[in-house]
């Protein structure tokens, strides 16, 4: 895609980067956001970066939309709109911007398209995958229909624009449960990560879920015995797991939800110590705004979300690149399967 070393002298020919303390100071109120979690040293060495991205955002016209995997100095740094997957899609619905930079994985960024076909789309890491997305394609779909045909196919956004032309509907940790339970059908095809179809297995009793086998690299990791550890080394901590979890390490938390759900929860219940079962940064991005909840390792990243650099961000404004393109046709396909889920997440509140 690029050479790293290309990249930082063209940028060093732009653009003043160096360690900057007094310019640091100057932005102390964004720097509030995330005091506890940057040190002072590092926040000099990103705000040089952060100045640079919001003076070429507006000279762009550009917004940027970042997940809550995003790091701190990203999240709190430069973002205009944060949120879980389904926020990110519905606010790329409304954006009125030209150009939206995708701070995120790709699939979020093909999302944004097919939602906003106007617009330029771009993403500072082409190679910013995910593990679920890469483990199917629109042909393993079609073989899942002809196994149980006539059974709709429900598929995480967490996919390429392919499969989603190739499915009836879209959904995301947030809405999933209440998606399938709408489906006029018994029989519904999952696609593509395993342990979100267990677990909505078990909150749509009432529905004959089949699943694909894909997984999160991040959230397949955790095992239950790691959080009965985890709650005997730490007593009285609340431990609050992602659905992406395996059913049997859900079992062991204290609550489950999407990344906007994890924020509302530990944001409503203010726990004295809590746990996060997800990626490393949930917890960093939330930090400051809870000094009253003290949040307790485990740190596991995802590689796929950690390409995404304020670097890599300043590199995607300064060349306008890259540019994320979806064939029309999918495009078209694929809107139907996304938009079909808004607009049932809107029907049922979500
Ligand atoms: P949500 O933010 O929608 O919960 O998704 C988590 C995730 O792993 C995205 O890649
Ligand atoms: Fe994909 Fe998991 Fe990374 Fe999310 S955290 S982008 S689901 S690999």
């Amino acid at each position: 895609m690029f050479d790293l070393q290309t990249m930082r002298d063209q940028l060093a020919a732009h653009y003043d980067l160096a360690p900057n303390p007094e310019l640091a100071e100057s932005m102390s109120a964004e720097y509030a956001r995330m005091s506890r979690v940057v040190t002072p040293f590092d926040w000099a060495r990103h705000a040089p970066y952060v100045a640079a991205i919001l003076k070429l955002k507006k000279e762009r016209n550009a917004v940027i939309l970042a997940h809550n995997y995003m790091t701190p100095e990203i999240y709190h740094g430069v973002s205009d709109v944060v949120g879980d997957s389904l926020q990110l899609a519905m606010e790329a619905t409304r954006v009125e911007a030209d150009v939206i930079v995708q701070c995120g994985v790709h699939f979020m960024a093909e999302t944004s398209k097919i939602l906003s076909p106007g617009k330029t789309v771009l993403i500072p890491d082409v190679e910013a995958g995910c593990s679920l997305a890469e483990s199917i394609t629109a042909e393993d779909i079609a073989q899942m229909r002809a196994k149980y045909p006539g059974a709709p196919v429900v598929s995480y956004v967490n996919t390429t624009a392919e499969v989603k032309a190739a499915s009836d509907i879209c959904c995301t940790s947030s809405n999933a449960a209440q998606i399938v339970a709408a489906l006029k059908e018994d029989t519904i095809i999952m696609t593509p990560d395993q342990y979100l179809a267990q677990n909505i297995a078990r909150d749509v009793p009432q529905k004959n879920i089949v699943w694909w086998e894909g997984s999160c690299i991040v959230h397949e990791q955790y095992t239950p015995q790691d959080l009965r550890d985890f709650r005997e080394w730490n007593p009285g901590t609340r431990l609050i797991a992602h659905p992406e979890c395996p059913p049997d390490v859900v079992d062991e938390a204290d609550f489950s939800g999407s990344t906007a759900g994890i924020i509302k929860y530990v944001t409503d219940e203010k726990p004295e110590k809590a746990m996060l079962i997800t990626e490393c940064s949930m917890a960093s991005n939330i930090a400051d705004a809870l000094p009253e909840v003290d949040f307790i390792g485990p740190c596991n990243m995802c590689p796929y979300m950690k390409k995404i650099t304020l670097e890599k961000i300043l590199w995607s404004l300064h060349t306008m690149s890259e540019e994320v393109v979806v064939d029309l046709d999918v495009a078209e396909k694929a809107r139907v399967a996304v938009q079909r889920m808004l607009d049932l997440s809107k029907e049922l509140g979500i």
